[in-house]
Parts: C-alpha cells; structure tokens; sequence
C-alpha cells in the first residue's frame, strides 16, 4: 500500500517538472556549448587559428579521397586518405572529450580499403565519414566559431576614461536630439548636436584599427562625409522632409551597417559567453 502512493507521488513530481519545462520552451532554448578547451586552438590563445586550419584540411583531403577514388588512382588516393587519417585523428588529440564523436572505425576501414585498392569500398566508407562530420557540426559548428572568432568588443575602449557602451550611448542622444531639435525649430541645437556627432564618430573611428589592421576601415568615410555635410546643409535651410532623410541616411551608413556586422554578432557571443548564475538558473 505504501508503495503505491509512493510511487504516485514520484509520477506527480515528473509531471510537474515535465509541465514546468513545457510551459518555458518558448522562452529558453537549450545550446551545445563547445569544450572550453577549444580555447587553447584559437587566437589569442594560440598564434593561429590551428583548430579551424584542421577543419579546412580535413575538407580538401576529403574532396581529394573521392575524386582519386573516381579516377582510380591508386597512388594519390593513398597520400590523400593517409593525410585525413592523421588530420581526422588531430580533432581528439586537441581536444580528448570529442574522440567519442569520431567515427574511428569508419576512418580505419577508409584507409584500409585505399591500402587495397577497393576504390568502391573507399567511396563508401568515405560517404559515412562525411555523416560524422555533418553530425559534429549540426551540434557545434555555428556556435563555436561564434564563440572562438566573432570580434570581441569587451576590450575596447574609447579612452581611459571612456567606455565603449557610454560612447555609444552619447552617440545615439546626438542623432536624437538632432532630431528633437530640428523638428521643433532649434536650428541652433540641432547644428551644434551635428558638430558633436561628428567629432564622437571621429573618436570611435580611431579604433577601428585595433582590429581593422590591414584593411583600414575608414570611419567615417567619404559616403558618411557627404551625408554629414549635406545634412548640415539641410538643417540650416532645408524643409524638415529633407531633415529626416539625410539623418535616416546617416543612422544607415554610420551605425546600422556596423551593427549588422559587429553588434549582432558581439550580443550573441556575450549570451553565450557569460556563465550562468544558478539564481538566474531557477528564475527562467
Ligand atoms: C567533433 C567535432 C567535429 C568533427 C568530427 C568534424 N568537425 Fe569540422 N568543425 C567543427 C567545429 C567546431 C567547426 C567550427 C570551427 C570554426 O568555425 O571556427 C568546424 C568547422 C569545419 C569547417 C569550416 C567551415 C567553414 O567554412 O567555416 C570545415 C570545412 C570542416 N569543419 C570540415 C570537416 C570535415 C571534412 C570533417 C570530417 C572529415 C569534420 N569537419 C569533422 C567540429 C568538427
Ligand atoms: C574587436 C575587433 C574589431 C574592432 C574594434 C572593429 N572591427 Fe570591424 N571587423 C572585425 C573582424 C574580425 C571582421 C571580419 C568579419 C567577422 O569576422 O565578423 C570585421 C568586419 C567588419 C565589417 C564587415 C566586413 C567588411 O570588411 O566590410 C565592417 C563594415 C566593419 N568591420 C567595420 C568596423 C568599423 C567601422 C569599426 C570601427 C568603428 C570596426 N569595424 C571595429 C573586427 C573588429
Ligand atoms: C564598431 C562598429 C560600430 C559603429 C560604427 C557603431 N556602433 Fe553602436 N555598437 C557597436 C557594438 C559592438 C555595440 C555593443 C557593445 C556592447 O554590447 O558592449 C554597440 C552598441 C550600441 C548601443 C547600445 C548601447 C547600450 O547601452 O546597450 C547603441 C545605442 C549604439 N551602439 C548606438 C550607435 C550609434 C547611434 C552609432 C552611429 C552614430 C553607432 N552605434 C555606431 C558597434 C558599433
């Protein structure tokens, strides 16, 4: 008897925990975050991108297994499935808790099979293989080069005393009050807010550089210095129409463009990156 509410008591628990985890699956999503260890084949924990150079090997050599194994060259096939054999088995030495994701045997029978010339033999093995790859990277891909090689902006200031996040945020009230203002008539404010924009967009533009080494980004740049002078031009004569176009051409070039690329990207990576507290755990 006892053990019968005991064990009604037990599927009631389930039920509960199943029901809670049902209502949030709209509001979290559960992600496969890559061994930390990753860490140590990236910059700028490593010199180069080791990890990512491997993957691009493996991918080469795996086009070069099939299209000897197709012409039946024995010879080249053999050189080319020796290479993915040792880059296949590199993923565990870099990182020992994924060699359970590696289709060993697979790989074996592959290297086996060109060793005999079985050319038929090869191009399966060869089209299993590719299945251990795709199931690696279904889990993991996205969010480890997410992770690994999204720029980082969490070191970037604009001076000593001046984060980036505040720039940012003194930047967005210059485009807003050059709004505010020219719509209400103070073509004073509006063409002083203009000047400060510009000067806070010369500042942000010196650190592209930090990472934009060789290829120079120029920030502003000619399409953004046009706008900013035909906007001023516009504040001081034009209609409020022209106004808003000229500023919502700025915002595009100047900050939206940028933030496809780099805000996006960053936000991700900061969700991802940051360790959860289990306080924040038990709220969701
Ligand atoms: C145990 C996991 C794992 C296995 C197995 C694996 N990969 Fe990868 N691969 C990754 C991860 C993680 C990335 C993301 C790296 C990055 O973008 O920085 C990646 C990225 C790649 C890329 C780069 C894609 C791109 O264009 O940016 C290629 C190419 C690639 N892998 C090929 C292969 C091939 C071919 C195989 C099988 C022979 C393979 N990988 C097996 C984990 C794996
Ligand atoms: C923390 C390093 C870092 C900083 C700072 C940085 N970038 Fe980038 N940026 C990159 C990297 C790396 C790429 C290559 C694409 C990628 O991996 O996302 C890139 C790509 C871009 C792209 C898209 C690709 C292209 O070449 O057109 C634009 C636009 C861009 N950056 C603009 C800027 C501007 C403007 C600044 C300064 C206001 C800046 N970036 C500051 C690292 C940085
Ligand atoms: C490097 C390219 C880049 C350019 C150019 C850029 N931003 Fe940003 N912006 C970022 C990044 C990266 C973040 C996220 C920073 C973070 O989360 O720490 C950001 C965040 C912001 C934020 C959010 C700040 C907060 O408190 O969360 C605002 C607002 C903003 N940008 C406004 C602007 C405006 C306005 C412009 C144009 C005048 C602009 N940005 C130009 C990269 C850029």
């Amino acid at each position: 008897m006892r053990w019968r509410y005991f064990i009604i008591l037990q599927v009631i628990i389930l039920l509960v925990a199943a029901g809670l985890v049902y209502l949030h699956q709209d509001k979290t999503q559960l992600v496969k975050t890559p061994p930390t260890i990753l860490a140590q084949w990236y910059k700028p924990e490593n010199k180069r991108q080791v990890w990512l150079h491997n993957m691009f090997k493996l991918r080469r050599e795996m086009q070069a297994v099939a299209f000897y194994a197709n012409k039946k060259d024995a010879e080249h096939l053999q050189q080319w499935a020796d290479q993915l054999n040792n880059h296949y088995l590199k993923i565990a030495d870099m990182v020992p808790t994924w060699q359970k994701k590696l289709a060993i045997s697979t790989m074996s029978q592959l290297k086996k099979a060109s060793e005999e010339k079985n050319f038929t033999s090869v191009l399966i093995q060869h089209k299993k293989l590719q299945k251990s790859c795709d199931s690696c990277h279904d889990d993991y891909q996205a969010i480890t080069a997410l992770t690994y090689r999204s720029p980082d902006f969490s070191n970037i200031e604009i001076s000593s005393d001046l984060s980036f996040i505040d720039h940012m945020d003194s930047l967005t009230k210059q485009v807003n009050q050059i709004k505010i203002s020219a719509q209400d008539g103070d073509k004073y404010l509006a063409l002083s807010s203009l000047a400060e924009l510009n000067e806070g967009m010369e500042l942000l533009g010196e650190t592209c550089v930090d990472c934009h080494k060789k290829d120079r980004k120029a920030y502003p740049n000619a399409a953004m210095n046009k706008t900013l002078s035909s906007l001023k031009i516009s504040l001081e004569s034009g209609t409020v129409k022209q106004q808003g176009r000229e500023l919502g051409t700025l915002a595009v070039l100047a900050c939206a463009r940028c933030h496809g690329t780099h805000r996006i990207a960053y936000g991700a990576k900061k969700h991802l990156t940051t360790e959860i507290s289990f306080s924040n755990l038990i709220k969701h």
